[in-house]
């Protein structure tokens, strides 16, 4: 599909929950005891591979509506294992989250995948399970993976990578070990999983750098409420700090500090950004946030940053490329093991259009020129986040940009170009 440019972008809006709340709600709700209600559940690719994952394993989850679940616990150790292979589709949340899971529930469970996620790295999950005692299979680091549910012992793990996928796998298996499970993070990353077993009752400590977990008798959680997806309002929040005279506005969204270095970003680069209406709920911080356009200063990534931005740094890129000087990402090498190469894909995606965008083994070295680029041919190989890069670029382009691979948004946002669309004012004026 090709993506025309906008003169400007305008408006209010909310985008679907966030994609790493709503895998933890029905993952940790199939674990309580009677009924989580998840509101606003945040309906993609990867989340509905997770619906599909916890019915194979036995968890009754009604559908009230197209973003209201209820998922029916079948308790701590109530798993059931399912005759076939559990495919984790493009999911590297949750094959890496329930890995943790299942590996102190009784039976015999093997992960697979799609392509690309059979080309992630799982070893990263499997050493911390192995220390506990897990059981777990798999001949190349990678998908597929079969695990033995046994009995686990809680461990002190120090985290060689800032991933809150791995903190979420060990923490996760805590729940079903004896003694204390720690995790030692060298970077704080997103911490959804602790908040939401705090909420559903187990006994979490957390300390500035770690966080323990001990095997509850029960959990039970009644609501989750999903705050706004940080990551799907991201393009719409990066097109308005482009765009000459835009303003986007989003309600409800999720604030959690350690997701949302892109508004920090966004403000050294010189956007204006207003935080209002600012809550908590279930420990979840939400709130609404405005970008407006100004001229935009190059700035620098370095790796502390990184996770509270992982999964923008592409738009990152985008701004640096528009941003008066050179931007820089440095310590992003996690990019490298995403849905498909980011610093790649990125790379290719942004050349192809017209930016002096160059690739480091950990980053990016981006020159801003503070002017549309032309437009061309993007491919999103694959990955729903290089897609939505390509739908930013075109609209911020004098002659627009062809997607190859656009309907990968779906993965996360299945709606995300007609939301786009309602946002554009037509004709770019040069
Ligand atoms: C996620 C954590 C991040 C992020 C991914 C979702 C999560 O991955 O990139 O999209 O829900 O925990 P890592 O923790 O592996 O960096």
């Amino acid at each position: 599909m090709k993506q025309l440019p906008a003169a400007q972008v305008h408006g209010h809006i909310g985008v679907p929950g966030d994609k790493s709340v709503s895998h933890r709600a029905l993952l940790i709700g199939a674990l309580t005891e009677g009924t989580t209600r998840v509101t606003r559940w945040g309906r993609g690719g990867d989340t509905e591979s997770t619906l599909r994952v916890v019915r194979q394993l036995g968890v009754e989850v009604v559908e009230e509506d197209v973003d209201t679940l209820v998922v029916h616990g079948v308790g701590l150790r109530g798993l059931r294992a399912p005759d076939g292979p559990l495919d984790c589709g493009n999911a590297g949340t949750l094959a890496r989250l329930v890995s943790g899971i299942l590996a102190f529930h009784d039976g015999r469970f093997t992960l697979t995948g799609d392509e690309s996620l059979s080309g992630r790295p799982m070893g990263r999950v499997t050493k911390p399970l192995s220390e506990m005692g897990a059981r777990l299979e798999t001949e190349t680091g990678t998908l597929p993976l079969t695990i033995e549910g046994t009995a686990l012992t809680g461990i002190e793990y120090a985290l060689p990578v800032a991933s809150a996928q791995v903190k979420s796998a060990v923490l996760l298996a805590g729940l079903g070990a004896t003694g204390t499970t720690t995790v030692i993070e060298p970077t704080a990353t997103r911490d959804h999983t602790e908040l939401m077993l705090e909420a559903a009752g187990a006994k979490v400590v957390r300390r500035p750098g770690l966080v323990s977990v001990e095997a509850p008798t029960r959990l039970s959680l009644p609501e989750v409420l999903v705050p706004g997806d940080i990551s799907s309002a991201a393009p719409f929040l990066v097109a308005a700090a482009l765009i000459p005279g835009s303003s986007v506005t989003v309600h409800d969204l999720g604030l959690n500090p350690r997701r949302v270095g892109l508004l920090d970003v966004l403000e050294r680069m010189g956007a204006r950004v207003a935080i209002f209406d600012k809550r908590r709920i279930a420990g979840e911080l939400i709130g609404s946030v405005e970008v407006s356009a100004q001229p935009l200063t190059a700035t620098r990534i370095e790796a502390a940053e990184v996770p509270t931005l992982v999964d923008e740094l592409p738009l990152v890129a985008l701004l640096g490329a528009f941003a008066r000087g050179t931007t820089w990402v440095n310590g992003a090498e996690e990019l490298r093991a995403k849905e498909s190469d980011r610093i790649e894909t990125v790379t290719d995606a942004l050349r192809a259009i017209g930016v002096r965008i160059e690739s480091r083994p950990d980053g990016w070295k981006i020159r801003g020129v503070p002017a549309r680029p032309r437009g061309g041919k993007i491919d999103a190989a694959g990955d729903h986040r290089i897609a939505m890069l390509g739908a930013i670029a075109g609209l911020v382009s004098s002659e627009g940009v062809t997607i190859q691979g656009a309907e990968s948004v779906a993965i996360s946002f299945p709606g995300f170009f007609d939301l786009l669309e309602s946002l554009k004012q037509e004709g770019v004026s040069q």
